[in-house]
Parts: C-alpha cells; structure tokens; sequence
C-alpha cells in the first residue's frame, strides 16, 4: 500500500484500534504519532514495538477534548516528522452501558460531547496544512451501532451518527481540494473497550456473523489502511463496515 514516507497521526494509539492501526501504518513505511491521553506505558510500548519492526514513531501526550493540548501535539508532530497526511480519528470515550432511562445527562454529554471534541480539535489542527497542500486522507472511527440500536448504547449510537455526519460533510467539502474523508465502523472488536462483556456476549456475537468470529483491532487497522493508501484514491464519503458480514449495506 502507497503510504510510504506519508505522516500519519492517530488519535487514541496507545491501545486497542488504534495501536493496531498506528503498527500497520508504520509497517508500511508512516512516520506515526501514537496519541494517548493517559496511558504513557501502552504508548511507549507501542512505539517500541514499531521501531523494533524497522519503522518510525513517536508517543505524544494530549486530550482530544483538549485543544490546547490537541495543537501542542500537532505542532510537535510537524516539528518531528512534517506536518500531518494522514488524520486518524480513533480516540473514543468508554461507554456508559445503561437503558436511556438511567443514562443522567452529565454520562451523555461526556460520552457524546467528549467524543466530538476529540475530533473536533484535531481536524480543526490538522486541516488548514491539508488544505493549503491541496492534499490529505482522513479516516473516522464510527461503529456499526451509527445505523442500528443496541439496548444501553443511546449515547454511543447518537454520537457515532453524528460522526458519520461530519465525516460526510467533509468529504463534500474537501474533496474539491483533493482531500479524501472516509468513515470505518468496526462491529464488536476485542480490545479493553470490550473486556466487560460476558463470554456468551461474543459468542452469541460470533455465532450470528456470517465470518463467524468477533472482530480483532488488527482486522479493523487493515481497513483503515486500505481507505488511506493511494490505492482507494477515487473513494471518499464512504462508509466500510469490519464486522465480517454482519452489517450488510
Ligand atoms: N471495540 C469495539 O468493539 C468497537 C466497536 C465499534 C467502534 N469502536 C470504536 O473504536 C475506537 C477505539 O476503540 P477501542 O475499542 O480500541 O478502545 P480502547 O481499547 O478502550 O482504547 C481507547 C483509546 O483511546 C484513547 N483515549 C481515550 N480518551 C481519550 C482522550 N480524551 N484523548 C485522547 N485519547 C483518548 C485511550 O488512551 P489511553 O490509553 O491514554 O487511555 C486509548 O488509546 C473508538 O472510537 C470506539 O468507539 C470500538
């Protein structure tokens, strides 16, 4: 895939999707900046383990709810590696799993509102060198839960709807200017995200998808590095399910 010497940033790299996005980007030939919040170890060792496999990385603290913070890392990711090609917008809050009955409106807002600000901020870092270089590939995170209902994930399907939205929008906007948008929506993946859900959850899971397993963070990396590479050139506001065939659309 014709990634090769690009820059790519993603946000929430320090476990889960985006650790195995940000390896997958590295191993073809990104310079990857593996964003945290607060988990600097996983970072590091994400990191680690890119550079052990010949390729190139840096860890860099910020909270996507933060824009300070958010233009700090940008900043220094520019200053370390040129400014950013590639926008990976992966961070994502944890999910209050309750009935909207019981959700209280501080658990929506942090989950909805968190969210967005997470990509929010770093577009809002990260557009302005896209769009004077007439070039640039972003990719968002959703969910298969963007299009279906699932009981106690109110919160988690209204602002991964929305993201969908914005990343639409985008597409319309910017790709006049060559910069491609493309929304990923993972089904159930095994990361710790995940990790409180009973066993029969992801059996039952596994059973009524037709690849008939669960999704791993890696399966999810290799769809986002199909969407970024030049090889996708002509698919922007699309929107790619990797749910082994449960969401068909
Ligand atoms: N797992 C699934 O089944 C599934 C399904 C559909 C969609 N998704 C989506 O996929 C994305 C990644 O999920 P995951 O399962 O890989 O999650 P995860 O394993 O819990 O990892 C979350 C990552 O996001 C980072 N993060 C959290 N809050 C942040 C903030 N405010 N600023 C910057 N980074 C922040 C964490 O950093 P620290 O380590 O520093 O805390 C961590 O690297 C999310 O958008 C999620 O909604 C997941």
């Amino acid at each position: 895939m014709s990634i090769a010497g690009k820059v790519a940033l993603v946000t929430g790299a320090s476990r889960g999707i985006g650790a195995a996005t940000a390896k997958l980007l590295a191993k073809h030939g990104a310079s990857v900046i593996v964003n945290y919040n607060q988990n600097q170890k996983a970072a590091d060792e994400v990191v680690k383990a890119i550079a052990d496999d010949g390729g190139k990385a840096i860890a860099i603290q910020a909270d996507g709810r933060n824009k300070g913070q958010v233009d700090a890392m940008v900043k220094k990711a520019a200053e370390e590696f040129g400014p950013v090609d590639i926008l990976i917008l992966n961070a994502g809050m944890s999910v209050p799993f309750k009935s909207f009955a019981e959700l209280s409106y501080d658990e929506f807002e942090g989950k909805v509102m968190g969210e967005l600000q997470c990509f929010f901020y770093p577009l809002k870092a990260v557009l302005p060198s896209m769009m004077e270089r007439k070039s640039g590939c972003i990719v968002g995170i959703s969910s298969g839960l963007s299009r279906y209902a699932a009981y106690g994930f109110s919160a988690h399907t209204t602002v991964k709807s929305g993201v969908d939205g914005l990343m639409k929008s985008l597409a319309l906007e910017l790709g006049p200017i060559g910069i491609r948008v493309n929304t990923v929506a993972p089904g159930l993946t095994v990361t710790d995200a995940t990790s409180w859900l009973p066993p029969e959850r992801f059996a039952a899971a596994a059973e009524a998808t037709p690849l008939k397993r669960v999704g791993l963070p890696e399966d999810v990396a290799g769809a986002v590095l199909m969407m970024v590479s030049d090889e996708a050139g002509f698919v922007t506001g699309a929107y790619l399910p990797v749910s082994g065939g449960t969401q068909m659309i």
